[in-house]
């Protein structure tokens, strides 16, 4: 017979590949995942969301309750989710909630650019349902809720990986305008392997240390200048104000959250397709005209415009210094899942503290240095586990 191989708990000690062989099981428990992230419960969304990671890890179909002999983090719900999934291929919670009118509409909302669930909780409460509802409101939006909504109908499309490195050579061209020798990086989903992103992550590094500084809002004036960029939000590093040895998800590296005007290419138009994540509000508010429209007063509408050349598209630049290089690679390469493993992994089994700058031994009370991501994990005492497979 074979010997089983035993699963661990934590998504950092597992290869996980973008083959999901358990899809039908991993989307309920998303779905459940979403709801309790937007009802704000942290214990059930990590729950439902470990329960789905770990069945993503498996190298076989789930096809008999059996089969789950032995595999870490399912609790009750979620293996009694699997059971009615297994008999009558749907479960009731999840019909029930993708009927659920707040469940809708509060994931239309945060598939808003600079909508965060406290947001899309106030203005549902408010009454409020719809986008074109939100446009013709009273509400006071931030400068990223205004390019949020007034770019939607493209945001939501999801950004290809032809997309993706079409817009990496537009910022290597940038870039090397003003530091010819940086270095620079697809990182997130797209260093994963994923076909598909709801934006695209770059991280910048020079080997000199220093030259980095100052550099991207040289960058994005220069790209702002030449009409490439929608909108734009930098920040500072602020890594010298930091209580350093805290191990927190935000880093502190300059960095720019923007939208990118990226000019279409005949094959890149996939007029069918829309983000996981925004798939609920596709077609609201399709067919609504251009913009300006009667039906928009604040012209929050600009991207219904189906004759367009041009599509925007989400894109983060952070640029870490040559030393936290490798860090800044592995805390943006993702999955969310995974970060998060291996800073809990690093805090309980390493008694280190784990973030996007640096990793810290309590233990030995000084800071370890890595060059690359293997030399993190070995810091770590972890086997080596390759971006492809860190989809956890
Ligand atoms: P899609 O973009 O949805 O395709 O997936 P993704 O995995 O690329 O997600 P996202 O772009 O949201 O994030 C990429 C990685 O960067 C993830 O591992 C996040 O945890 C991480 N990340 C995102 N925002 C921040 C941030 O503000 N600070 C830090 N340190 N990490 C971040
Ligand atoms: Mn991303
Ligand atoms: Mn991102």
């Amino acid at each position: 017979g074979t010997i089983a191989v035993p699963v661990s708990p934590h998504a950092c000690q597992r290869r996980t590949t973008l083959n999901n062989r358990n899809r039908l099981f991993t989307d309920a428990l998303n779905i459940l995942a979403e709801n309790a992230e937007l009802s704000e419960n942290e214990g059930p969304y990590l729950a439902f969301t470990r329960a789905s990671s770990v069945l993503k890890s498996l190298p076989y179909n789930v096809t008999k309750m059996d089969d789950l002999k032995g595999i870490p983090n399912l609790g009750d719900h979620s293996r009694k989710l699997i059971e009615e999934i297994l008999e009558g291929g749907t479960c009731n919670e999840v019909q029930d909630l993708i009927q659920n009118v707040r469940y809708q509409t509060l994931k239309k909302f945060t598939s808003i650019f600079g909508v965060g669930v406290k947001t899309a909780d106030k203005w549902f409460k408010e009454g409020l349902r719809t986008l074109n509802e939100l446009r013709a409101s009273t509400i006071k939006f931030t400068k990223q809720q205004e390019a949020g909504l007034l770019y939607y109908e493209d945001l939501i499309l999801p950004v290809t990986k032809v997309e993706a490195d079409l817009i990496k050579q537009i910022i290597e061209e940038a870039v090397h305008r003003f530091l010819p020798s940086a270095i620079i990086t697809l990182t997130g989903g797209f260093r994963r392997g994923k076909e598909y992103g709801h934006d695209v992550d770059f991280l910048i590094t020079h080997r000199e240390e220093g030259r980095e500084e100052g550099l991207i809002s040289k960058v994005i004036s220069w790209m702002t200048a030449q009409g490439i960029i929608l909108y734009d939000d930098i920040t500072d590093n602020s890594y010298h104000k930091w209580k350093y040895k805290e191990s927190e998800t935000f880093d502190r590296f300059a960095k720019c959250f923007s939208i990118f005007k990226l000019q279409k290419m005949v094959h890149n138009l996939e007029p069918g397709r829309t983000c996981s994540h925004g798939s609920l509000a596709a077609n609201e508010t399709r067919g609504i005209g251009l913009a300006g429209h009667a039906g928009s007063p604040r012209h929050l509408t600009a991207t219904a415009a189906k004759d367009k050349d041009w599509k925007a598209v989400r894109v983060d630049l952070v640029v870490a210094p040559f030393g936290q290089y490798a860090y800044a690679l592995l805390g943006w390469t993702g999955s969310r899942l995974f970060e998060r493993d291996l800073r809990r992994y690093a805090k309980h089994f390493g008694h280190m503290i784990l973030n996007s700058h640096s990793l810290f031994d309590n233990k030995q009370n000084t800071f370890l240095l890595a060059a690359t991501e293997e030399e993190i994990f070995a810091h770590l005492g972890l086997d080596y586990i390759p971006p492809q497979e860190r989809n956890a």
